[in-house]
């Protein structure tokens, strides 16, 4: 008998009524549909998503836009990387479904005002050093929901706060989605993946190793009674190092993001530094 591969194609849309359409012949089929929503520049980290998509759900849709409401520096969002043509390569390696791939123009129509009270979440850690980010994120998550209507999403644990803040939006605004976090994926070394670390220099690059370093004495460090002297001794590490600006240790209460306390039920360690010119965020989970 001969044997057939079968060589499933990505499908690749950018114009929502296009996608939306083809969603709703995949929903009347009886298929549940996963999503992974990326900025783009594909790495190990949002491959991993898009694998538990793939175990979780039917059919998986990845979409790749660069959100311009979620930068709060313009240089940054100048120098985004966008690897369009590797990355649907990416994509159809790992056997992704559907890629959802808009200009900006398809997602917002001109002049619009969005804000989600979600308290002081917003506000804390990343919300401090970049302020209205969540609120960009918030705004471009819900429409990309309301587009791909999806089952499950699926997040990076790389992003605690981003995961606490969609969770709190979909929770307030009772939105019909589960949400996944999924683990770090790590270079060898234990760098965090990100789509930032192709603007690290050499010697940024190894710079760059003393944040996870940091995470990881201060979770095999951690003292409940004392939280504090862990918190204390990696911020020593991060600013001991050359060519590292930190901007934020934090050792806190996994639920609430303020620091752990004794009745913590979960506690997590998240650090923000800038390593040269490229801003770097990690973190880990300790209990
Ligand atoms: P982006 O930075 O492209 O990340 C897309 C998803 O990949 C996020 O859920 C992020 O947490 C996850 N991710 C990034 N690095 C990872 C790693 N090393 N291991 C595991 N997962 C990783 O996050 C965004 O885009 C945007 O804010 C977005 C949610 C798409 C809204 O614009």
């Amino acid at each position: 008998m001969p044997t057939f591969v079968i060589a499933l194609q990505l499908k690749i849309f950018t114009t929502k009524n296009e996608l939306q359409q083809y969603l709703s012949e995949v929903r009347a089929s009886g298929k549940t549909t996963g999503f992974v929503p990326t900025m783009g520049a594909l790495h190990q980290g949002h491959l991993s998503l898009l694998a538990q998509a793939r175990q979780q759900t039917d059919v998986t849709v990845c979409s790749i836009f660069v959100n311009p409401t979620q930068f709060n520096d313009p240089k940054d969002l100048d120098k985004y990387p966008r690897p369009i043509a590797a990355d649907t390569e990416k994509l159809q390696q790992a056997g992704c479904d559907i890629l959802f791939n808009p200009p900006v123009t398809e997602i917002y129509a001109g002049d619009e005002h969005w804000h989600l009270d979600i308290g002081e979440l917003e506000h804390l850690l990343e919300g401090e050093f970049r302020p209205g980010h969540y609120q960009g994120v918030m705004q471009v998550v819900h429409k990309l929901f309301d587009i791909v209507k999806p089952d499950a999403a699926f997040f990076g644990q790389k992003d605690y706060q981003q995961f606490m803040v969609i969770s709190r939006m979909v929770s307030q605004l009772q939105m019909p989605v589960k949400l996944v976090m999924c683990p770090i994926e790590r270079e060898p070394d234990g760098l965090a993946m990100s789509s930032r670390n192709i603007h690290l220099t050499i010697d940024d690059r190894r710079h760059a190793l003393i944040l996870s370093k940091a995470l990881y004495q201060a979770q095999a460090s951690f003292d409940p009674a004392h939280p504090e002297a862990a918190k204390q001794q990696a911020e020593q590490m991060i600013t001991s190092e050359p060519g590292t600006q930190l901007e934020y240790f934090a050792i806190a209460d996994g639920d609430t993001l303020h620091p752990a306390n004794p009745k913590s039920t979960k506690i997590v360690a998240l650090v923000a530094a800038k390593v040269g010119a490229t801003r770097l965020i990690d973190n880990v989970i300790i209990k």
